[in-house]
């Protein structure tokens, strides 16, 4: 799939397909409903790891076909991890699972002050030996910046050192604050948005993800 780098951001890669901007406008219309909204989730969440699972590292095997013995490649090393910002993020799982389902699923609970808007961690969960693992943090919504940064300095004070982040829709004003921090984390979004609004919402964006796909708006 083509990938856009903008050249401010050059670690953010907006993944442009047709068939991921179809469905990020489906979601975004006020009018999809909590079903529609969380299955077109689930399939560009499949889209996404796609992309973002690009580098995962390589090694052969040696293998038997019915025809002859070969060396044929393999993912290397421990079982990936999928740490998922509550809540949204764990509406992206599902999707990620489908193209690697022998993945570890991680959580980190974190809400947005609707005033300060800095978000409060309230639970952390990843597997025993994670330090060498892939994680892939996920959240459709990367707006300040606030909770993407918080659990990336979660994860590495746990000592891993592999971590993309995967969202639906970015700002600019909270990819900016990734790469401040954290420039060696790459972030992976179907769309750079416009900017925010007052409140820290995404503009144009699709409203509250949480809400939209919980239905508890
Ligand atoms: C939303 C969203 C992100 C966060 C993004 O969650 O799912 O986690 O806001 O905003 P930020 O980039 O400004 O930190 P929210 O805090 O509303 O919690 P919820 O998923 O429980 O609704
Ligand atoms: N969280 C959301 O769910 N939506 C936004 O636009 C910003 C933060």
């Amino acid at each position: 799939m083509p990938i856009k780098k903008h050249e401010i951001f050059s670690n953010f890669h907006e993944v442009q397909h047709p068939l991921l901007q179809h469905k990020l406008t489906l979601l975004r219309k006020k009018d999809t409903k909590k079903k529609e909204f969380k299955e077109l989730v689930d399939e560009i969440s499949t889209l996404l790891v796609y992309e973002a699972t690009k580098s995962l590292p390589l090694v052969d095997e040696l293998i038997e076909t019915p025809l002859e013995s070969c060396e044929m490649p393999v993912l290397a090393g421990k079982k990936p991890v999928i740490l998922a910002i509550l809540r949204a993020g764990i509406g992206m799982v599902d999707g990620f699972l489908s193209l690697m389902p022998l993945a570890r699923v991680a959580h980190i609970g974190l809400y947005r002050d609707e005033v300060t808007l800095e978000p409060h961690l309230y639970y952390f969960k990843i597997p025993s030996h994670s330090k060498d693992r892939q994680f892939y943090i996920c959240d459709p919504m990367l707006a300040t910046g606030g909770s993407a940064v918080r659990s990336i300095d979660k994860l590495k004070s746990a000592g891993v050192k592999k971590i993309s982040f995967v969202c639906i829709l970015a700002a600019p004003e909270g990819v900016e604050r990734v790469f401040q921090e954290h420039p060696d984390v790459p972030v992976f979004a179907v769309k750079l948005d416009r900017k925010l609004n007052k409140k820290g919402y995404i503009l144009p964006g699709l409203g509250d993800a949480g809400d939209r796909m919980f239905g508890t708006k």
